[in-house]
């Protein structure tokens, strides 16, 4: 075990033993997680062959193979090593052999589906196979990514085996990164990069065939080109739209193309043995390292890959396991550490497809990059921290942003099936057979998860002026779309005609609900843009102050130092200026009772936000010092449907649907009673609360949003 040999390492306090013990062959793997596990191999295999270095590595074996078995296999005679090697590689590919095959279906379809086992070659291969074909002769052949990272290692990568430069005739093409020319023949992109370009190539015309990679992934983007390109195909069928899909769920694509065609490319997946840990793991990256460094240690050759959620994570480990690796005994393999995720700069992305050199084992840290969308040679273990982080939505300001989140079961399954791809493999889950069951089986559409506002407003960015008729796969209602409408006109976003404004323009640009988008944009005319930013930060978290029972007095006195009785909006706005002020410190919270951790992940809000604003060209230090009442009517210009009038009587009714509404008890407002309030939240419990308010003036909303309250509407009757 770990204790035995390894000195000084840091995880010999117990919990490599626990771990040890922890890892179970678990009853996921006996029934066979998937289609193709099985239980052949029965006991692990013990180490026996670490560090003899001499064995070819995985890769040569592969080539080897096919040398003996392939009267195909012809040498090229001024063919370079790389080029030689590569085109072993290919040939050694599952779908290399369907070549023909393929080809003929898709240049026989309009759409075709394609449905490969992650690795079999679907991504590399399939654009060359129609480019020998001659397809690219009648135009470009588009491939779509949901990550960046994929678009970019994946066209290297076809650039290589094309013996080609990048750039050449193969290129990629993602935001502020373009390499293709206009000899670019083959071109893999990021999903938001095609629905860009639709824009001015609406019918696509410079391209041949359009590839939806990843589909499985159903991500907003791609999921709107699907209803896009289905249309353009209706105008031009010459176009060749293929869907390529990792998991079988090819039915769903195969309706919605008009029934086409499915192709099932057969994989070559060898049993994978999976592992289950008994109880939960506090610290998965904990965990990760000792279970590498058992498997390490105990295990033959065969490199590993442990699925992480993030760079700084990712980071981390790789620190660990190099400080952890100099205390290994002189016998054991070396160990190299390839990290790769989307901010990692290109020259040591390629690390990660380098061979494993003899003598060495290869550990690759990853982000769930490499669960489908990239395949790395030489894999024999997989650390699965049961984590990914993910596009999500924060409810409360409709941000986009990525959150750590347990992953579903269908990913699971695939992060396990890394492991099989060229021999036998294990895989080791850090979370427990319980925790695996009450994963979800799959991760819901993104396009279901989302503002439906923000949606509309991309594919109106996008060019869809009907997207009422437009053809979702998965459609949202008819009612939800027509408020989502409504709301985007009320804020400006629409003109009259129902076209996108340049207002609208600019809001598409911002991941962001459409209210928070607007006054976002609009905190520039209003020159307090530093505030503004600070406040929609704020909003997004959800407690901002606590009261331990038994210090309400001194809770509430601290309270009284970051009070503005302008209302909530301003008070948060002193919080979160006076935490950057002691940089974060956690004394400083405790004595304020504040809670640390939402400003935290407040701060980080912030941080994105500053980017995004940057990026559209607003100055994000602009501030309005101290009069706030423009910061108010900036609000307001988003937020003017949230606005409720005190009556005689003292209460207060909203201006649309002339509900009773109630001063919240946390809002430094409760106690006061302004004519006129704006507010960013209801909350339904006994009575209807409003949360995080101002106070603001009635005049202010003619001036703040005349296109709502200007037209004589009565917006009590809406
Ligand atoms: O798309 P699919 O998952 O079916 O497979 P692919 O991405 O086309 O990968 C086919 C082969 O190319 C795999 O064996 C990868 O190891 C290899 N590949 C590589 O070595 N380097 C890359 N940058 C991309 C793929
Ligand atoms: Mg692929």
């Amino acid at each position: 075990t770990l204790d035995n040999g390894v000195n000084g390492l840091r995880v010999t306090n117990g919990l490599a033993k626990g771990i040890e013990k922890d890892l179970v062959p678990s009853a996921i793997a006996a029934n066979g997680s998937s289609g193709t596990h099985n239980d052949k191999v029965k006991t692990r295999i013990k180490s026996k062959s670490l560090g003899n270095g001499h064995t070819p590595s995985t890769l040569t074996n592969g080539s080897q193979h096919v040398h003996k078995e392939g009267k195909k296999h012809k040498r090229k005679h001024q063919a370079s090593p790389l080029a030689q090697r590569l085109q072993a590689e290919r040939e050694a590919l599952p779908i290399y052999k369907a070549q023909r095959a393929i080809t003929d279906e898709i240049m026989r379809h309009q759409s075709v589906v394609i449905v490969g086992e992650t690795g079999s070659g679907k991504t590399t291969q399939i654009p060359q196979f129609l480019d020998a074909a001659g397809l690219t002769q009648q135009g470009i052949i588009a491939i779509t990514q949901p990550r960046r990272v994929a678009a970019i290692s994946i066209a290297k990568r076809v650039a290589d085996e094309l013996g080609t430069k990048l750039g050449d005739k193969v290129g990629y093409s993602i935001r502020f990164d373009d390499t293709t020319s206009p000899s670019t023949k083959i071109k893999y992109m990021t999903d938001g990069m095609l629905l860009r370009e639709l824009l001015s190539d609406n019918k696509l015309k410079r391209y041949s065939a359009i590839i939806l990679d990843e589909a499985h992934e159903r991500t907003l983007r791609t999921d709107i080109l699907f209803g896009m390109v289905k249309a353009i195909q209706k105008e031009r069928k010459d176009l060749k739209i293929i869907i390529m899909s990792a998991t079988l769920n090819a039915e769903r694509f195969s309706q919605y193309f008009d029934n086409a065609k499915v192709i099932y490319v057969a994989g070559r997946q060898f049993p994978v043995r999976t592992f289950a840990a008994v109880q939960r793991q506090e610290d998965y990256v904990d965990a990760a390292l000792v279970a590498t460094f058992q498997l390490h240690m105990e295990e033959p050759r065969g490199d590993i890959l442990v699925f992480l959620t993030g760079q700084e994570e990712i980071d981390n480990l790789q620190k660990l396991i190099e400080e952890n690796a100099r205390n290994l005994p002189p016998k054991c393999p070396k160990i190299i550490v390839t990290p790769i995720y989307a901010k990692l700069p290109a020259d040591q992305q390629a690390k990660v497809f380098e061979p494993t050199p003899p003598g060495t084992r290869k550990i690759i840290l990853s982000t769930n990059v490499a669960e489908t969308s990239i395949t790395i040679s030489g894999i024999r273990y997989v650390v699965d921290t049961g984590m990914a982080k993910v596009r999500s939505y924060n409810s409360k300001i409709g941000m986009e942003s990525l959150v750590v989140q347990p992953i579903s079961k269908a990913s699971a399954r695939q992060r396990s099936g890394r492991a099989g791809r060229e021999a036998p493999g294990f895989c080791y889950r850090l979370y427990s057979e319980e925790a695996f069951d009450s994963l979800p089986e799959d991760s819901e559409p993104e396009i279901m998860r989302c503002n439906l506002a923000s949606v509309i407003l991309l594919l109106k960015a996008s060019g869809v002026d009907d997207v009422v008729g437009f053809d979702y796969m998965d459609r949202p209602s008819r009612d939800s779309i027509i408020r989502a409408l409504e709301q985007l006109y009320a804020l400006g976003a629409l003109n009259d005609d129902g076209r996108l404004s340049s207002l609208g323009r600019q809001m598409a640009e911002l991941p962001l609900d459409p209210v928070y988008s607007k006054i976002l944009i609009q905190s520039k005319a209003f020159k307090c843009t530093k505030e503004v930013i600070s406040i929609i930060a704020m909003l997004s978290v959800d407690l901002v102050f606590y009261t331990p029972n038994d210090k309400r007095e001194q809770a509430g006195q601290a309270r009284k130092r970051f009070m503005n009785y302008d209302g909530d909006h301003i008070t948060l706005y002193n919080v979160l200026k006076g935490y950057q002020s002691v940089h974060g410190d956690a004394g400083w919270c405790t004595e304020n009772f504040i809670s640390g951790r939402s400003l935290k992940q407040a701060l980080d809000i912030r941080k994105q936000l500053v980017t995004f604003a940057e990026r559209m060209g607003i100055d994000t230090s602009v501030s309005c010092g101290t009069d706030f009442d423009p910061i108010l009517k900036c609000f307001l210009t988003g937020c003017f449907q949230n606005v409720a009038l005190r009556t005689p009587t003292g209460e207060y009714k909203t201006m649309i649907g002339n509900q009773t509404v109630f001063i919240h008890p946390s809002s430094v407002l409760f106690g006061k009673k302004p004519v006129a309030v704006l507010y960013n939240e209801l909350m339904h419990t006994t009575r209807q609360y409003m949360r995080n308010i101002s106070v603001i003036q009635p005049q202010w909303l003619l001036e703040c949003a005349p296109q709502y309250y200007g037209r004589g509407e009565a917006p009590a009757a809406r």
